[in-house]
Formats: structure tokens, C-alpha cells, sequence
């Protein structure tokens, strides 16, 4: 696979260090910047050989298959245009679109186009998030009732994500995209999500949009995403799931508390982590963040997918359902009221689940709880399937 990447700043360095200095088999032929210097230096750390400052002479490069996109928020869909027009696969990072109007016409654009929309949402290939997953899907821990994702940290690196109109909202458009497709796929892509209730407001930053949120985002078969966002936590990056079943929980803590901790006086003042707050005192580093964050299964994922002819595990349609979730997360917030989420392109299944069977204690009566107490006392409680009463045994 020979790529573009447009943008140098934040994102594509991350991305830059997945692709590149894992001397993978794909090769970056391509970067695009507005600055030249900027665009020159990024090529010549990451020996690229090609350097533009026209973003569409870049995409048409013939030397591009596919277009690894890290350009702000408000620049994702004349990219994704662009990308259609020359036949480019785009991969496009989080969120899709700043709205789900923006996030459809991406969506509408690559399937006219006959090309694979990937959607480079890393924190769903974390190797936390895949052994998770797969244990969700082989059914240990039964029917998810429950699934929340947290991502809090002290605010973004760069001006434009504090400008409400360049980025689409606040911290739930950047922070929220994430734990809601975390949430999503505990739950099951095909699982409509229905509603959502939301609170957010602006308690520290000086800026028009949320730095602080909380929603629930409810879905067909009665099971409850929730997610919550701050751009005023202290202390770092906290990325926690947990997810309740019917059979068991997860917890995962993906990056402030994976194990690993380290004391320094803080003389050589050298990075930690990302949105880390102090280099010196007892610090949790992460071992390996390119890998920890996910980026090196995404970008696998995406060109196995985009050479085997079919959809990733995250595409175009996951981030616009992300979008349209967030739209109605916005409307709640306003509102303060359930509101229904507007998803014009559902793709998923429209069966109502039903919820699952109670479980039985004998012929008559429904198993509430079995405990044994400190005593040793081993009580059953159990519901009265004709009457309703509820009865120790
Ligand atoms: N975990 C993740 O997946 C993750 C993490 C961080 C950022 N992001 C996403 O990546 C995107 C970029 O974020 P970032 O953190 O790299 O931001 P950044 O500010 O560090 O970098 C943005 C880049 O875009 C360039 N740029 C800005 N305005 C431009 C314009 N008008 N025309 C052309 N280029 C322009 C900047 O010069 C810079 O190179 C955003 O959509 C953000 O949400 C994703």
C-alpha cells in the first residue's frame, strides 16, 4: 500500500511513528502540509519522499493508493471529497465529521466511489479493547446490560479544537466519539441506538463549547452506553471501560494505571505520556503508546481489509452512527430531555431483542439471588412465577 498522509501536526506524527518505524511493507510516499517548511521537516524525519503543499495534488499523487487523513475536524470532508473524486481509499481519523450532515455526505461519497472509508478510531483496536471484545462476543460475560467508557484529560494541544465552530462542539465531539464506539461495539453494531439523555456544560476553560459531559445513550434492546468526557481532569489522560454482563465485568484502565510506574527526580524532564501533567515525582508512563493506543492493529485492519476487497472493522457508516449519536448527545444537552437519535442510513438490524430469560429456580418460581452470608448461611431468594410473591427458601 502506498500512502498519503495530510497533516503534520499531533495525530499523523503518531501515525507516522505506526507506519514508518515499524518498517512495515506499507509505505508512506506522500505527506501534505499548508507549511512547507513544516510539510519538508515531516518528510525528512520520516524519509518520505514526496512533500506537497496542494492538498489535492497530494491525494492524486500517483504514487497514492490510500489517504491516512489527521487534518482538524473542520478540513474531513473536502479531504474525503477530494479522496472520492481521484479514487483514493480515504482513512480518515476521529470523529468522522463534526456533525452527522458532514459524516453522511462522506459516507454517500466513498460508496459512489467503489472505495473503502476506514475510520481511524485506535482506541477500538487497542489489544485491551480486541481481547474484550472477543470475550464479549463469545459470550463470557452473557447479555451486556451496561457499558461505559470514560476519557478525561486536562484539553487539547492546539487552538482549533477550543474553536467551537472548527471542531463541531467541545469535549464530547473529541473525547466522546471515542467512548461511544467503545460502547457501541460491547453492546453489538447491529443494536439500534435509540436515544440519548446528556449533561454537559462549561465549568473551567473560557470557550463556548463543553469541557465537561456525561450521557446515556440507550439502545433497541434496553442496553444503556454511557460515556463521560472532561477537558479539565488533572493528572493526565484517564481512559477506563468497564462493561457489566449478565456473567461476568471488564474492567480495563488502558492508560494511567497499566502497571507500570516509575519515580524520577525530574532533571532530565524527558516525555512520559501523552496529556501527562508532571515529569518528575511517581509518574505511570505507557510502555509502547503506538502500539497501546491501538494504531498498529487499525492500520493492519484497514490495509488487509482495503487489499482482501472488503470493509474494515471500523468504517465510514460506524463514524457516522458515532456522529449521529453525538448530535442527539448536543440536543439533550440543550433540551434536558431523551432525545431520539437520527440515523436517515440505518444499516444495522431493526429486530426488536428480546431481553433475556429470567432465570428459573423449579417450575414455579423465578431465581432472584443465591448468597452465602458470613455466617454461612446460604440464602435463596426466589419470585413466585403465578403470584408475584417474593419468597426466601
Ligand atoms: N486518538 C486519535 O485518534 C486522535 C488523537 C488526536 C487527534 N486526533 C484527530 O486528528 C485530527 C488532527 O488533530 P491533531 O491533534 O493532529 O491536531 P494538530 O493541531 O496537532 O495538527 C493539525 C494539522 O493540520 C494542519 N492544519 C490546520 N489548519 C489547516 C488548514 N486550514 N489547512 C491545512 N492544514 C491545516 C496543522 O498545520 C497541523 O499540521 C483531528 O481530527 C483530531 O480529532 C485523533
Amino acid at each position: 500500500m502506498k500512502l498519503a498522509i495530510l497533516g503534520t501536526g499531533f495525530i499523523s506524527r503518531f501515525y507516522a511513528e505506526s507506519l514508518i518505524a515499524q518498517r512495515r511493507k506499507d509505505v508512506v510516499t506522500m505527506i501534505y502540509g499548508r507549511n512547507k517548511d513544516k510539510a519538508r521537516k515531516f518528510a525528512e524525519d520520516y524519509k518520505i519522499p514526496n512533500y506537497s503543499t496542494n492538498l489535492k495534488e497530494a491525494i492524486a499523487h500517483k504514487d497514492v493508493d490510500a489517504v491516512v487523513i489527521g487534518l482538524p475536524n473542520d478540513l474531513h470532508l473536502e479531504a474525503v471529497l477530494a479522496c472520492a473524486e481521484s479514487k483514493k481509499h480515504p482513512l480518515c481519523t476521529k470523529p468522522l465529521g463534526r456533525n452527522a450532515k458532514e459524516a453522511l455526505e462522506m459516507l454517500k461519497a466513498v460508496d459512489k466511489a467503489g472505495i473503502v472509508g476506514g475510520y481511524l478510531e485506535d482506541l477500538c483496536y487497542t489489544p485491551k479493547f480486541l481481547k474484550s471484545l472477543a470475550s464479549i462476543q463469545s459470550g463470557a460475560i452473557g447479555e451486556v446490560i451496561w457499558a461505559k467508557s470514560r476519557e478525561t484529560h486536562p484539553g487539547p494541544h492546539s487552538e482549533w479544537f477550543w474553536n467551537k465552530d472548527k471542531a463541531g462542539g467541545g469535549a464530547i465531539v473529541d473525547l466522546g466519539c471515542h467512548c461511544i464506539e467503545i460502547s457501541r461495539n460491547f453492546i453489538g453494531k447491529d443494536i439500534r441506538p435509540t436515544e440519548v439523555m446528556c449533561w454537559a456544560d462549561t465549568r473551567v476553560h473560557p470557550i463556548d463549547a463543553e469541557d465537561n459531559a456525561v450521557a446515556l445513550v440507550k439502545y433497541a434492546n434496553g442496553a444503556i452506553g454511557q460515556f463521560e468526557v472532561s477537558w479539565s481532569f488533572r493528572g493526565g489522560m484517564d481512559l477506563r471501560d468497564e462493561v457489566m454482563g449478565t456473567e461476568g465485568t471488564i474492567w480495563a484502565n488502558n492508560f494511567l494505571r497499566t502497571g507500570f510506574e516509575m519515580f524520577t527526580t525530574g532533571k532530565s524532564g524527558s516525555y512520559v505520556a501523552e496529556k501527562a501533567e508532571s515529569s518528575s515525582g511517581w509518574l505511570f508512563p505507557v510502555g509502547d503508546e503506538v502500539h497501546e493506543l491501538g494504531y498498529s492493529h487499525m492500520f493492519t485492519d484497514m490495509f488487509e481489509s482495503i487489499d482482501k476487497g472488503k470493509q474494515p472493522a471500523e468504517t465510514f457508516y460506524d463514524g457516522y452512527i458515532v456522529n449521529a449519536i453525538i448530535d442527539a448527545a448536543y440536543k439533550s444537552a440543550k433540551t434536558k430531555q431523551w432525545e431520539p437519535v437520527i440515523i436517515e442510513d440505518w444499516r444495522g438490524s431493526d429486530e426488536v431483542k428480546i431481553k433475556h430469560e429470567l432465570p428459573s429456580y423449579d417450575k414455579e418460581h423465578y431465581l432472584i439471588k443465591e448468597e452465602t452470608l458470613p455466617s454461612g448461611e446460604k440464602k435463596t431468594i426466589v419470585k413466585n412465577k403465578k403470584t408475584g410473591s417474593i419468597e426466601k427458601r
